[in-house]
């Protein structure tokens, strides 16, 4: 504790002597974004199980429903992307702030996974209470589903303090829309230090998972857009009635060919004009991001890969370790 003051101190200190000169927490590794604070069995020693409880309660809720696997792998994303991997997507609604990120249009209603993050959560707090952290859940979580569905496997850094704020606002602004062009795709994961080639290696989560028509409706009428497949924007209109006509909102998987599967299905997809979002077929838009698609569909194994690197870099972003920082409890739906 009083080193832990210290240190903060002097950081204090070092950051206020040289803010002008360099962005502070990179240059001092205080609080925040310095990825050597998190480190690979940050819970060894603290709670020998946690590992293997955010596994087998994944497992269980993922074998029942593989569509939960898609949706804690984008819960991840969405965590990542606003104030960084802080848990600040669980945040329920409360009477001082109704606005939260889980409320925001990127988030409501098609994000999914919550109750396998409570029911991780429950586990944790009664084997070793007030510990593990929400935002390490997450990232724990996104990695077990990525096996699951993937047979992908790799090691997460964990260490990760769960944030105490959450604006809806930052949601909307952070998230990138499925209307979005390749430039502003690259600069959306550029806010985010990950580059375009990650960009284009973390897109193959859509390979999982659903999406709602009204994602990717405004490509079928009032006519079907010429960047898709006449015959799949044909087959999408049975599913998906012009909303002008309906007031539901249906929901189709990502990829027709291997649904549940994560696997270099979706970068067919996206060459043979069948993936859903107009974001999807930007990815064909530049040469450099169309012949990295072009290598996924023959190199399953550099897929993985590269998707393996860019989820744990993804995980390094703006990462609370201290103030102000806590380990959220008993529930990751409320601040302590
Ligand atoms: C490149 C920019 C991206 C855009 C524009 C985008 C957009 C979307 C949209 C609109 C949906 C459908 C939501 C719905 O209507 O139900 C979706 C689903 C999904 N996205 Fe993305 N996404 C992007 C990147 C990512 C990344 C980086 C990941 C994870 C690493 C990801 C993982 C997923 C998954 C797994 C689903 C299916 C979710 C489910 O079944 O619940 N996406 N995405
Ligand atoms: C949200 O909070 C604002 C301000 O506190 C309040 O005026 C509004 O009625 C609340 N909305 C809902 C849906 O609770
Ligand atoms: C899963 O991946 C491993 C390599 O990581 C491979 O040896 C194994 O055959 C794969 N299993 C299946 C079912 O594809
Ligand atoms: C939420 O974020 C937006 C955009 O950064 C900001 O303008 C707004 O003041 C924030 N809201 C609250 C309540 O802090
Ligand atoms: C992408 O969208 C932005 C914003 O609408 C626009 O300014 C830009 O010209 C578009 N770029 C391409 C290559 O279409
Ligand atoms: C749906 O609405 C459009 C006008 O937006 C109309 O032309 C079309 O006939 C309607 N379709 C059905 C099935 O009612």
């Amino acid at each position: 504790m009083e080193s832990k003051t210290s240190i903060l101190i002097t950081c204090l200190i070092f950051a206020t002597a040289f803010q002008l000169l360099l962005p502070v927490s990179e240059a001092s590794g205080c609080g925040s974004t310095t990825t050597s604070d998190l480190k690979i069995g940050y819970y060894k020693d603290k709670c020998a199980k946690a590992e293997s409880i955010v596994k087998s309660t994944v497992s269980y809720h993922v074998k029942n429903n593989p569509g939960l696997g898609a949706g804690l792998i984008r819960l991840f994303f969405h965590d990542c992307f606003v104030r960084g991997c802080d848990a600040s997507v669980l945040l329920d609604p409360t009477p001082e702030n109704n606005q939260t990120e889980k409320q925001a249009i990127p988030n409501f209603p098609s994000l999914r996974g919550f109750e396998v993050i409570d029911a991780a959560k429950a586990e944790l707090e009664k084997e070793c209470k007030g510990t593990v952290s929400c935002a390490d859940i997450i990232a724990l979580a996104a990695r077990d589903a990525t096996y699951l569905l993937g047979n992908i496997s790799y090691e997460i850094p964990t260490g990760r303090l769960d944030g105490r704020v959450t604006n809806s606002t930052e949601a909307l602004l952070n998230l990138p829309p499925p209307f979005f062009n390749l430039t502003e795709l690259v600069a959306s994961f550029a806010r985010k230090g990950l580059s375009t080639a990650e960009m284009v290696a973390l897109s193959g989560s859509h390979s999982i998972g659903r999406s709602h028509c009204s994602s990717f409706t405004s490509r079928l009428y009032p006519t079907i857009d010429p960047t898709m497949d006449p015959k799949f924007g044909a087959s999408l209109r049975k599913l998906c009635p012009d909303p002008q006509n309906t007031t539901t909102d249906g929901v189709v998987p990502q990829d027709f060919v291997t649904p549940g599967k994560l696997d270099i299905q979706y970068y067919k997809n996206v060459e043979s004009l069948t993936a859903l979002f107009f974001s999807d077929w930007s990815l064909l838009t530049s040469t450099e991001t169309r012949n990295q698609v072009e290598t996924y569909t023959k190199e399953p194994e550099k897929f993985n890969q590269d998707f393996i690197n860019a989820m744990v870099k993804m995980g390094n972003i703006e990462v609370l370790t201290g103030s102000p920082g806590e380990v959220r409890g008993p529930t990751c739906r409320f601040v302590n």
